[in-house]
């Protein structure tokens, strides 16, 4: 990874003075926030989805969806595996301990809610309070029969198909499949979240693929509240944006972190 430029100081200033003045925040954070830690982002090179066809004639997005875990649950846990593989002993990194921060010692003054898509389980080991894993999280498993379910660090243990030991159905993660439904307790949260309204968007490391993903970001444009996205890439939110910061997630955040301690 090509080193990022620094955050432009003036688009950090006018950040920060947005965040201190705000009583509730939302990030919206993807897999960009979790590639400081070493993580592979899903698109772009080094992508989890830049090869197109998997070692199984189809895309990774079939395998990894719905009705190929339902015929061939197999297939999508292998997928599923190479993902956890890809972020067993990953750790949360200064984006992560901001954000969590923030959160936690109410400074800057306000709630602030992490809307993430990452199922890597970092934001939570970070310590965020207020945090809705809209995809859920790859440590969890659950029983596709009975009420069974547990959390694991890791998939080391586990067989190529894992099996429930209460009734013998197939396990499967707590994470959203393609053509699967969003989890309803997190878009209810979510939903509730929104209702009580935001004064200030921040979208971290996504692409921003899915529609739930923008639409906050195009709420608050309608509304006149600021947005502000970090990523070092051009995406299909970036023109709509108040404030776009071309940079990682780890320099920015620190960056609008040390204006806000220079201004309390
Ligand atoms: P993507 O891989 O689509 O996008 C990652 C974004 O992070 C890109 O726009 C990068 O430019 C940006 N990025 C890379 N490094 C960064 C850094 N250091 N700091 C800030 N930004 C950086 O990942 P998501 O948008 O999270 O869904 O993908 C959304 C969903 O698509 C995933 O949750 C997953 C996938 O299909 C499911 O599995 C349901």
């Amino acid at each position: 990874m090509s080193p990022s430029p620094p955050p432009p100081p003036d688009l950090v200033r006018q950040t920060a003075a947005w965040v201190a003045g705000a009583r509730r925040i939302l990030c919206i954070t993807g897999a960009g926030v979790s590639a400081e830690s070493g993580l592979p982002t899903y698109r772009g090179v080094g992508g989890i989805y830049d090869d197109v066809e998997t070692d199984d004639d189809m895309p990774i997005e079939e395998a990894l969806s719905g009705p190929v875990f339902r015929e061939q649950p197999e297939v999508t846990w292998k997928y599923l595996l190479q993902i956890e593989q890809a972020c067993r002993g990953a750790v949360p990194n200064l984006a992560h301990a901001i954000l969590a921060r923030w959160s936690a010692e109410a400074w800057p003054p306000a709630e602030l809610w992490v809307l993430t898509q990452n199922v890597d389980g970092l934001h939570s080991a970070a310590g965020s309070r207020h945090l809705i894993e809209i995809h859920g999280d790859l440590h969890r498993l659950r029983c596709t029969q009975c009420d069974w379910r547990a959390r694991v660090d890791d998939y080391r243990r586990l067989p190529a198909l894992p099996h429930c030991q209460d009734c013998g159905a197939l396990l499967r993660p707590e994470v959203v499949l393609f053509e699967e439904m969003l989890p309803p307790a997190a878009t209810q949260e979510f939903a509730t979240q929104l209702h009580r309204g935001f004064d200030l968007i921040f979208s971290i490391g996504t692409s921003s693929q899915f529609p739930y993903i923008v639409q906050p970001v195009l709420v608050a444009k309608q509304q006149g509240q600021p947005t502000v996205e970090i990523n070092p890439h051009e995406t299909v939110i970036s023109s709509l944006v108040d404030v776009r910061i071309p940079c990682s997630a780890g320099a920015t955040l620190e960056a609008i972190d040390s204006a806000l301690v220079a201004s309390r």
